[in-house]
């Protein structure tokens, strides 16, 4: 196991009726005035947002709000809600929604106080040292950016969709969790949710570093409860339990406790950021194309965890003669039938995506993520092009 440093200072408020504790939440964290950021209307019709409103009315805070955030998040909307905040004196962010709402909050957040463009910190060229707070009221279990300190943001000149990555600058000061909220999810964005936190498992799951039993048992147990909770939430989507259930795993999915000590992968997640970048199509159901192409391809290189990650999590059985690239193959065709049994596509064409310009998404990749992409195998544009293949 390698050493590490685990920093996961968000204060998680989680059960039914949280959000009316928001107000004093963000009077905790010293908020006064309050800018709400929220996405295309789900939280509106919902009556989350009067809530929300309210329970900051209760605590005399002003607020004002910047709406209609869009999934896969565009980088124009950070530099309204950078100017909105600035003119309004506000000094902290409330994101009432998902991961897209929650990745402009957090660009938002660390844009105002930084005196040249935001997406210096995204390219890489600068470091976050600081930002406003942000806090969350989550309405969708999937990106897991409730406990993370990541944000993703599209650029739309160009297409270019990139991570920022910080240890705790852009952590969440809270974050609000009541599984009721998650009720009203269309069950495609539910299952959307589901391949990703999957996803964000997988991807430090696929690890070259010995000897990590916990972290690997950790994941696997986070694994498992996803797909057994799995098919009550598509079956009962007011399962307050299932709801639950699910909603917790995808914070631990995603807050760095399955990466603990050891070397991470990633690539499925920078191969799938290119498809949402120029197609626009839903995060995790990108991913559902994506985790298995990956997974198929890497395993004729280090079959090793592919056959683990079988028998470990699927309780695929070894017959006599399997090699541990047969076991990777048949864990592989399972989560291939588990995606498609919560209405996931696992082709590109079933994404809705016919000839993709598999020449442009990796020039992109590459021109974006460097040569060499991947903790697990490193993967060269060579590689990156059959598995774009792989997904067709
Ligand atoms: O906009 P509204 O009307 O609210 O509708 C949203 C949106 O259409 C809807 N929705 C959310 N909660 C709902 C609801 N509809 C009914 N009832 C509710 N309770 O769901 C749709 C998708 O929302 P979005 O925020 O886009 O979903 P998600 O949380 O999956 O976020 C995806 C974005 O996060 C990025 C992805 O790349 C993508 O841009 N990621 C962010 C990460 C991070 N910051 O750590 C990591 C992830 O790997 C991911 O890359
Ligand atoms: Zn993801």
């Amino acid at each position: 196991m390698n050493n590490f440093t685990f920093w996961s200072p968000t204060k998680f408020v989680f059960g039914k009726d949280t959000e009316t504790r928001t107000g004093e939440l963000v009077k905790e964290f010293s908020g006064k005035k309050v800018l709400i950021v929220y996405g295309g209307g789900s939280v509106v019709r919902s009556g989350l947002l009067e809530r929300v409103k309210k329970s900051l009315d209760e605590q005399g805070m002003n607020h004002i709000e910047l709406s209609g955030i869009k999934p896969n998040p565009t980088d124009d909307r950070v530099y309204e809600g950078i100017e909105l905040a600035r003119n309004e004196g506000i000094d902290f962010i409330l994101a009432v929604g998902g991961g897209s709402v929650i990745d402009t909050a957090k660009g938002i957040a660390c844009g105002v106080l930084y005196d040249g463009d935001f997406w210096d910190f995204y390219c890489g060229k600068k470091i976050v040292e600081k930002a406003l707070p942000v806090g969350v009221v989550l309405t969708i279990p999937a990106a897991g950016s409730e406990g993370s300190g990541n944000s993703v943001i599209t650029k739309l000149d160009g297409l270019v969709k990139l991570s920022l990555r910080t240890e705790s600058a852009l952590r969440p000061k809270f974050a609000v969790m009541n599984p009721e909220l998650t009720f009203t999810l269309p069950p495609y964005q539910t299952a959307c949710g589901i391949v990703d936190m999957m996803a964000h498992i997988i991807e430090r799951y696929f690890s070259t570093t010995p000897e990590c039993e916990i972290t690997d048992r950790v994941s696997e147990g986070v694994l498992k409860a996803i797909m057994a909770e799995a098919p009550k939430v598509m079956e009962s989507p007011c399962d307050y339990d299932a709801r639950a259930n699910i909603m917790w795993s995808g914070t631990l999915a995603h807050n760095g406790v399955c990466g603990t000590g050891r070397v991470e992968d990633w690539a499925s997640h920078f191969i799938e950021h290119e498809l949402s970048a120029l197609y626009d199509v839903a995060h995790g159901a990108g991913l559902a194309v994506t985790v298995p192409a990956w997974m198929t391809y890497v395993a004729a290189i280090n079959p090793s965890k592919g056959a683990q990650f079988a028998e470990r999590v699927l309780g695929i059985e070894r017959c006599a003669g399997d090699s541990d690239h047969d076991m990777a193959l048949k864990g592989i065709a399972c989560l291939k039938d588990f995606f498609r049994s919560i209405g996931m596509p696992v082709t590109m064409e079933e994404l809705g995506i016919k000839n993709a310009d598999i020449d442009a998404l990796v020039k992109n990749l590459h021109l974006h993520k460097g040569e060499l992409i991947g903790g697990y195998v490193k993967l060269s544009a060579a590689d990156t092009k059959k598995i774009y293949q792989l997904m067709a």
